[in-house]
C-alpha cells in the first residue's frame, strides 16, 4: 500500500492508472476510521481495479466552535486498518497542500442545506461540496463511497454530481451499526461509558416513530413519540429529531416516495447523527 501526502504524487498514479484502463474507486473520509469506512473500502475492492482512499479533516466544513482541533486522527492505525480491506493508497494531504491559496471561488449547497444539519451548522455543506469537487477531480474515480449514515451530505453531493456533470458514480452504503444499533462514527470515542450505555436509545426512537408514522399516519405525533424516548433516556439534548421527503428535503406530502426520518442529539458534547430512510409503501429503501 502507498501512503501519499502531495497532489503531484497523486496526479502522476491516477494518469498511470487511467492510462491503462484501470477502474477507480475512491472512498472520501476523515481517517479514524471505523467499521463503517471498512465496509466502503471493502465494496470498493470488489467493484475496482485500484482502490483510494482519502484521509484528511476538511477545515472548511467545521464551524468555528466546532471539533477541527480536537477531531481524532491516527494516521498510523488508519493506514494498517486501510491495508486489511485491500486499499491500494491512501492520499493524506495536509491543510496547505489543499488549500494553498485562499482564492474566493466557492460552490454553495442549496435548498437542501437549509434544513437538519444544515440549520445549526450554516456553512458545513459549502465545506464538504468543496472539497468532496477538489477530490473528485484530482482523483477522476470512477465510483465514489459514502455512508447513508450521512444521508444528507449524500443528497447534497448527488445534486452537485448532477448539476456540475461529475462523470463519477456514486455508491450508497447501508449504516453500520453497533451491536446494540447505535450508528458507528468516528465521534463515538468521545463518549463516556455512560453515554455510550445511553446512544442507541436514538436509533431505538427513530424505529419507534418509523413504526407510529406507518400505523398512524401522523407526522407530529410520530416525533413527539420519538422526542420523548430519546428525552428519557438520554442526558442530553436533541439538536432536531425531523421526517423530511428524501432526498430532495422537503416537507413529507401525500406524494412523498421516500422518508428521511433523521435525528441529531448531544449527548453530553458529542452531537451525533443517526437516520432511517424508509417508502411510505411499507418497503425500506435506500438511494
Ligand atoms: O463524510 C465525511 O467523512 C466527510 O464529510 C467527507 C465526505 C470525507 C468530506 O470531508
Amino acid at each position: 500500500m502507498n501512503v501519499i501526502h502531495t497532489i503531484e504524487e497523486l496526479r502522476a498514479i491516477i494518469l498511470e492508472n487511467k492510462q491503462k484502463g484501470k477502474r477507480i474507486g475512491l472512498v472520501p473520509t476523515m481517517g479514524f476510521l471505523h467499521e463503517g469506512h471498512l465496509t466502503l473500502a471493502t465494496q470498493a475492492r470488489a467493484e475496482n481495479d485500484v482502490v483510494m482512499m482519502s484521509i484528511f479533516v476538511n477545515p472548511t466544513q467545521f464551524g468555528p466552535n466546532e471539533d477541527f482541533a480536537s477531531y481524532p486522527r491516527d494516521l498510523q492505525r488508519d493506514t494498517k486498518l486501510a491495508a486489511s480491506v485491500g486499499v491500494d493508497v491512501i492520499f493524506a494531504p495536509s491543510v496547505e497542500e489543499m488549500y494553498p491559496h485562499d482564492g474566493g471561488i466557492y460552490i454553495r449547497a442549496g435548498q437542501q442545506a437549509t434544513v437538519l444539519c444544515g440549520a445549526s451548522r450554516p456553512s458545513h455543506f459549502d465545506g464538504v461540496l468543496q472539497v468532496v469537487a477538489k477530490l473528485f477531480n484530482l482523483f477522476q474515480p470512477d465510483f465514489a463511497y459514502f455512508g447513508q449514515k450521512d444521508a444528507q451530505q449524500v443528497a447534497i453531493i448527488q445534486t452537485m454530481v448532477r448539476d456540475y456533470n461529475f462523470p463519477v458514480e456514486l455508491r450508497i452504503i447501508p449504516v453500520i451499526r453497533e451491536e446494540d444499533g447505535l450508528a458507528k462514527s468516528s465521534r463515538n470515542v468521545y463518549l463516556s461509558a455512560t453515554e455510550r450505555a445511553q446512544a442507541p436509545a436514538i436509533q431505538q426512537a427513530l424505529q419507534l416513530a418509523k413504526q407510529e408514522l406507518m400505523a398512524s399516519g401522523n407526522v407530529e405525533q410520530s416525533i413527539q413519540l420519538a422526542k420523548r424516548i430519546v428525552e428519557a433516556n438520554l442526558e442530553g439534548k436533541t439538536d432536531y429529531l425531523t421526517f423530511l421527503s428524501y432526498p430532495d428535503l422537503t416537507e413529507v406530502t401525500a406524494e412523498t416516495q421516500q422518508v428521511l426520518l433523521a435525528a441529531a442529539v448531544y449527548i453530553g458534547k458529542t452531537r451525533l447523527i443517526d437516520n432511517v430512510i424508509f417508502s411510505l409503501k411499507g418497503e425500506p429503501a435506500y438511494v
